[in-house]
């Protein structure tokens, strides 16, 4: 065999890929297949089969035909009408059925129908021509018979046939709906999610569809986990495989890829077809949207020694601690983001969540983000909103939209209803992410783990998204402070919890971003929020510095110092050494506008001059924004802004 010959050679069935299947009757025979093709399983049922009782409404037209009461019958498919009649036969008497069915006027929707409707020896008097919609019924329907005051029935599976049944009514019709169910979600949903986030993480190769309602059922799921966005993205990165034309009618009537469709209908010869053509298929489509063959896969640090002293003695923590440094410390808020081309190139590849709970991922943005601009400290890849997506409220990042919470907290028994599970567990991925970046970092460079602070939390949950004027959280707080305080309280347990749970995984110092909290009144902030930030801030582990946030806090700065943290972060609308003044000892956060970031290296050094001169040398300062980088930031003015921090403030 030449080198060519050797290298076109067709590969060995599914070579180890990953294959996915919603397969749920014939889970186990699937599995084997998988593996019987060299593939390497995850199958998830995803449906459940219903009792026959539950289908009540099928039975009841059993008996109106039995008793003459129906004058058309319309199937609109195949599969729900041998369902229909298996349902029949099991409550009523068959013969007497098939007998009076033939006396009505009996319509199919198309072939399909007139098939199973052979299998009882009943030939439709009229037969929809293609493309057998709705539209084609009614109008062979109009054309032979007057509808009005005929008592029609029309059976339904899956899809509820809205159109047609209002087009009947509308020309006079007695219209019954007769839905068939057949399936429903498992009792047990953890494998059907635990392959959603496969497919999500880009850990899925080859998926393999071999009945249309898998495909409802898993879309449903992953919305309600609020990974819809996520999982269609996984798909365009594996290939998708249908069984047949049904089934990838159904992929593509939902805007979902099919990739390769079975020659024949068989579960046995379909998954020996798609391990002999997706692996190629697989290449293709992941070399032309820019991606490597195999799975996303993050860049590996070898680790490097954790030295509890270096880190101690870094000029983060000594700044933190109020202690005098040789130079002022920086970092950026949301250092590792839009701006810069690195995390662009991952984002490309992975939705936001994905790269939220993919802790290799997380690791490699937070560390490239580091080391690119040279800061004195990385802060954990992650977002404020996860901790809201285990209490059940469905959170999404739709692209352009931001955060979108799809059940947002309006009522007092939409707070009570929110689940209250250990963030340890619930976000484990989040603590993969602070052990393995921990061990990725310099020895002197500290991890700030973070989390928002219930007040800002709130806003989201309430408002569903991001909010200008805060009008149903302010209606909340104002009409129910009882229920307001229990979502605080949630929210506040929640929050020291995961906090914990960050520092317990290796972060050194945690910031509390209570980023719109300046929209309250001093009044509102001490009977509303101060309460809960005191706890939240008691109840935090004392051995290592907290940072507390919050922007447009001018009026509020005194109370948001006494409800707790050990250092103050300060936007740009204050003046940094007035605010020393003020506060005392503590030290603070801040406080460059990220809107400077946008002009020129020179504009950049003059204002970090400023900024260093109100501090006027004072212990206890870290510099930074005053808010988050901005997505239209050049990464060398980031770059900027450190060398001129380093050269300005050094002894
Ligand atoms: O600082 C860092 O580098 C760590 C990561 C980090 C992110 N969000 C990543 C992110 C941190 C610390 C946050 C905090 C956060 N998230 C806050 C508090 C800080 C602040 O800016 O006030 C808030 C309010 C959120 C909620 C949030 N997340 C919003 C409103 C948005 C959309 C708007 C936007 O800035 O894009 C996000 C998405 C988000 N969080 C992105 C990043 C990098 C952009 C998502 C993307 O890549 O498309």
């Amino acid at each position: 065999m030449t080198a060519t010959e050797e290298k076109s050679a067709p590969s060995v069935g599914f070579s180890g890929l990953k294959v996915v299947s919603f397969e749920s009757r014939r889970a186990f025979e699937m599995e084997s297949l998988i593996v019987r093709n060299e593939g390497v399983p995850l199958v998830a049922p995803s449906m459940r089969e219903i009792p026959f009782e539950v289908n009540a409404e099928a039975v009841e037209f059993g008996r109106k035909v039995i008793e003459g009461k129906a004058d058309i019958v319309i199937f609109m498919t195949g599969v729900g009408t041998r369902f229909l009649v298996q349902v029949i036969e099991k409550a009523l008497n068959k013969r007497k059925f098939l007998e009076e069915l033939s006396a009505a006027t009996v319509v199919a929707r198309g072939p399909k129908p007139v098939s199973a409707l052979k299998e009882i020896n009943i030939a439709p008097a009229i037969v929809a021509p293609e493309p057998n919609t709705w539209r084609e019924v009614f109008s062979a329907l109009t054309q032979k018979t007057n509808l009005k005051d005929k008592r029609v029935f029309v059976q339904e599976y899956g899809i509820p046939s809205k159109g047609l049944i209002d087009a009947l009514k509308a020309a006079g019709a007695r219209v019954s709906r007769v839905p068939v169910y057949r399936w429903a979600l498992p009792d047990d949903l953890n494998s059907l999610r635990k392959a959603i986030l496969a497919v999500c993480d880009g850990k899925a190769d080859i998926l393999l569809f071999t009945n249309a309602t898998q495909i409802h059922h898993v879309l449903q799921i992953a919305a309600e986990d609020g990974l819809e966005a996520s999982f269609r993205e996984g798909l365009a990165r594996a290939v998708v495989a249908s069984i047949g034309p049904v089934m990838t009618k159904n992929l593509r009537d939902l805007d979902l890829p099919v990739d390769f469709e079975a020659e024949k209908s068989i579960m046995g010869l379909f998954v020996k077809e798609a391990a002999e053509k997706c692996p190629e298929i697989l290449v293709r489509k992941r070399t032309t949207i820019g991606l490597s063959a195999g799975p996303v896969r993050a860049k590996i640090y070898p680790p490097q020694p954790f030295d509890k002293n270096a880190v101690q003695n870094s000029l983060m923590l000594k700044a933190c601690r109020g202690e005098k440094v040789p130079r002022t410390p920086v970092w950026i808020m949301r250092q590792a983001g839009r701006y810069m081309k690195e995390y662009r190139d991952v984002r490309a590849k992975v939705g936001f969540l994905e790269l939220c709970k993919n802790s290799d991922l997380a690791c490699e943005v937070t560390v490239t983000a580091q080391e690119r601009l040279g800061v004195d400290a990385a802060i954990l890849f992650s977002d404020i909103l996860l901790i809201l997506e285990p209490m059940g409220v469905g959170l999404e990042y739709v692209k352009g939209d931001g955060p979108v919470i799809h059940r947002p907290v309006r009522a007092r028994e939409d707070i009570e209803n929110l689940r209250e599970e250990n963030p340890k567990q619930s976000l484990s991925f989040v603590m993969d992410a602070v052990k393995k970046i921990r061990s990725a970092l310099k020895p002197d460079i500290p991890l700030i783990g973070f989390a928002g602070a219930p007040f800002t939390l709130a806003s989201y949950a309430i408002e569903g998204k991001s909010s200008d004027n805060y009008l149903h959280t302010k209606s909340l707080m104002y009409r129910d402070p009882g229920a307001w305080n229990l979502l605080m309280e949630k929210f506040t347990g929640q929050t020291a919890a995961y906090l914990n749970a960050q520092i317990e995984a290796g972060a050194q110092i945690v910031q509390v971003f209570d980023s719109w909290v300046g929209a309250l009144s001093p009044m509102d902030y001490r009977e509303l929020v101060f309460p809960h930030m005191k706890k939240l801030f008691a109840s935090i582990a004392p051995s290592i510095p907290i940072i507390h946030f919050g922007t447009g806090t001018a009026g509020i700065l005194d109370l948001i110092k006494e409800a707790g943290g050990s250092v103050i972060g300060l936007d740009w609308r204050v003046n940094l050494g007035e605010q020393r003044d003020r506060l005392g000892e503590i030290p603070v956060q801040g406080n460059l506008d990220p809107l400077v970031l946008l002009s020129g290296k020179d504009v950049i050094r003059r204002k970090v001059k400023q900024i260093l001169d109100q501090n006027a040398g004072r212990p206890g300062h870290i510099f930074n924004l005053g808010h988050g980088i901005l997505p239209q930031t050049p990464v060398e003015n980031a770059v900027a802004l450190v060398d001129a921090v380093r050269e300005l403030s050094g002894i």
